[in-house]
């Protein structure tokens, strides 16, 4: 397959999102930021940071990282140009930018302020709106017994085994494949196999069972018992009888200089590189400690470094990342000048909750691999506490068989 990105030919495999694509080809510069013109890259390579937004075939804001190429797609950057960049400092410096000056100058009569906006919004963003016609999605509705969203551990566990019961089930995965954080975590001492290949088992024994799995599908709310999900395709609403969000976590970015660069990453971000796109033709890769609170991964990034053969360099707290267009360097604390080709920055973990939140969860304590936060609805996996992919998995079987008995089955 090609594709073009910025007018230049690139190759890529089946299987492969446009920005490994990119990557493979020794592009990590996807765009620039909006206000300052900064080079921006991926980040998490997982869809939760919006940091590899581009434009595709006249649609902007499409995240590069989880958007499988398309034979002839053409794809472009976005972001702000340095001039433009050069254009909203200066006006910054009168305020013109802040969103107060928005909401109190520009707020009557009420076409001006529309207007004005509009042109605003054209003035620093890169992108092309709206987007082009021909978008139209196909709407339908379905009932089933049951949902399960996120397509990791938990998430197959838990549709094999209602499956298994005999119940209707639908996952949900809104990456092009599912595995989640086992499909990344590389060798698993316990099992004597690697995640990728037990997740790839398991998604074959929950379609076996009778699970549709459904890929490329983001679930974007709830309410009640409706479930309302979208593709590329097709907008769904789904009615159910039962619920699991086995949605896992983020991975929060760090503060310190030169965060922006392409080239830094979190902890997930390097796992995606070298275990699902295959990229470990790093010479050298540096490691900032864990953040100072709640849990990381940061073990696990020096594991997968190790296995892949990429020799990790752990920096102390305090260091910059340096390069023009993307990471060529680390520069500590003490003035040291160490040449890296990435800088992998672990990020605190929290769940991802959204969905359970608007089921009117409010947080809370959630300690173990599977917590029912109302009837017939389950947290389950790592966004339910689960401290390990295998814990998740346990959990993610534990909410399965505990909705379906609920369920009847
Ligand atoms: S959303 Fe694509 S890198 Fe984070």
């Amino acid at each position: 397959m090609k594709f073009t990105f910025n007018g230049r030919e690139i190759r890529a495999e089946p299987g492969d999102t446009i920005a490994s694509a990119l990557a493979k080809a020794g592009i990590l510069e996807l765009g620039r930021s909006l206000k300052l013109g900064k080079p921006r890259g991926v980040f998490c390579c997982s869809g939760y940071c919006f940091r590899c937004l581009v434009t595709v075939d006249g649609v902007p804001n499409v995240r590069a990282c989880i958007t499988p190429v398309r034979d002839g797609m053409v794809v472009t950057s976005q972001g702000g140009s340095r001039l433009r960049a050069a254009l909203i400092q200066m006006l910054d410096k009168v305020g013109f930018t802040s969103p107060q000056f928005y909401f109190e100058k520009l707020h009557l009569p009420f076409t001006a302020a529309a207007a004005a906006t509009e042109l605003f919004r054209r003035a620093v963003s890169g992108a092309e709106l709206p987007p082009p016609a021909g978008c139209e999605l196909k709407a339908g509705s379905c009932e089933v017994d049951a949902v399960v969203v996120g397509g990791g551990a938990a998430g197959l566990a838990a549709a094999r085994v209602l499956a298994e019961a005999g119940l209707s089930v639908v996952l949900l995965e809104e990456k092009p494949e599912p595995g989640g954080m086992l499909a990344k975590v590389g060798f698993i001492q316990e099992l004597g196999c690697s995640g990728g290949k037990l997740a790839d088992e398991m998604v074959k024994e929950a379609v076996q069972a009778g699970a549709e799995v459904k890929r490329g599908m983001l679930a974007y709310a709830v309410e009640g018992n409706v479930l309302y999900a979208v593709s590329e395709a097709e907008a769904v609403k789904f009615k159910f009888r039962g619920l699991i969000l086995a949605t896992g976590v983020h991975e929060l970015p760090r503060a310190f200089e030169g965060n922006y660069l392409p080239g830094v990453v979190n902890v997930d971000g390097f796992m995606t590189i070298v275990n699902r796109w295959g990229i470990k033709s790093f010479s050298s890769v540096a490691l900032l400690p864990p953040p100072a609170e709640g849990r990381s991964w940061h073990l696990l990034a020096e594991k997968v470094a190790q296995e892949a053969g990429i020799e990790a360099v752990k920096v102390p707290e305090g260091s910059a990342a340096v390069g023009r267009g993307r990471v060529t360097g680390v520069r500590t604390p003490s003035g040291e000048l160490i040449k890296v080709d990435l800088l992998v920055a672990p990020g605190r973990l929290v769940p991802a909750l959204e969905l359970a939140k608007l089921l009117g969860f409010r947080g809370g304590e959630l300690s173990g691999g599977a917590c029912e936060i109302r009837s017939r609805v389950y947290v389950a996996g790592l966004a339910a506490g689960a401290g390990s992919v295998l814990d998740a998995l346990r959990g993610g079987e534990e909410a399965g068989k505990l909705l379906a008995e609920e369920l009847g089955a």
